[in-house]
């Protein structure tokens, strides 16, 4: 990639529906272990930036490039195997099962044979020991035994995360994860997302809310109507006058 401090390079990438160009020549890179926050008014492209890197849509054109490998047009399955684990915005745990039990599914996925033999082959010490352990890290040890179903939505996200670090990701890629919190489960969301950054783990966060954005990221991607318009450290993105205009001239709340 040149840049061996670089990870991900999405690369003049566009996708275009019918007329309509969501990704417009979008070209930036992610380095390790930084968390970089993709921010951009309604309808700025950001959904469509996430789904495109994910694999949910083939781009129109361009290129994604993690590592040294070229991964668009693969399938979700595919570019989960070469390293980037999403979380999606809507949650779904198995909701019946626990949620160190749904840490330990996520660990046995490999050895996926059917679902009522999956504990008998996953539900090792090991595993148990490395699903406690992901859920340290996401601050939701003393919730093991809860079922998932019985978290609030901030912590149904945090077991998405526990669950997506199960794959031992070179990437991790959040969508919009603050969505429908409240402030003070956002405040709580965002501190824990800090401490996975002193754990020096890559994220990128599609995030609507340009305060959530700018408290945990450590460079900010603009968009709006398809185009990056600005790329910075969050000090530098708040002052450029084109990224004010585009969020005030949308007549935005979050801005
Ligand atoms: N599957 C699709 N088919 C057609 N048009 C689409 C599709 N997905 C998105 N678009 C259009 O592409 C543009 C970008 O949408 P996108 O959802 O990526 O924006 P966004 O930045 O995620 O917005 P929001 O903040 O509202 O979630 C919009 O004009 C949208 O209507
Ligand atoms: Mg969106």
């Amino acid at each position: 990639m040149g840049n061996k401090n670089g990870i991900l390079e999405v690369r003049n990438l566009k996708k275009h529906f019918g007329g309509l160009k969501a990704l417009d020549d979008v070209t930036f890179k992610v380095m390790r272990g930084e968390t970089l926050g993709i921010i951009g008014p309604n309808g700025a492209g950001k959904t469509t930036l996430f789904n495109t890197v994910c694999g949910v849509y083939a781009p129109t054109a361009g290129g994604i490039i993690l590592g040294d490998k070229e991964i668009q047009g693969m399938k979700p399955h595919q570019i989960a195997r070469m390293g980037i684990a999403r979380t999606f915005q809507i949650v779904h745990p198995f909701r019946d099962m626990t949620v160190l039990d749904n840490v330990i599914m996520a660990l046995g996925r490999e050895n996926y044979c059917g679902f009522f033999n999956i504990f008998k082959i996953s539900r090792t010490r090991e595993n148990t020991g490395r699903a406690k352990e992901l859920l340290s890290r996401v601050g939701l040890m003393n919730y093991r035994h809860k079922k998932a179903e019985n978290l609030s939505l901030g912590y149904k996200r945090r077991l998405e995360i526990a669950r997506a670090l199960a794959l031992d990701p070179v990437i991790l890629m959040l969508d919009e994860p603050c969505a429908g919190l409240s402030y003070d489960a956002t405040q709580d969301f965002m501190e824990m997302i800090l401490q996975l950054k002193e754990q020096k783990i890559t994220i990128v966060m599609v995030e609507h809310n340009m305060a959530v954005a700018m408290g945990v990221s450590d460079r900010i991607v603009v968009l709006n109507y398809g185009k990056k318009i600005a790329e910075g450290s969050p000090d530098q993105v708040k002052k450029d006058p084109y990224v004010i205009e585009a969020y005030l001239g949308k007549d935005d709340e979050s801005a």
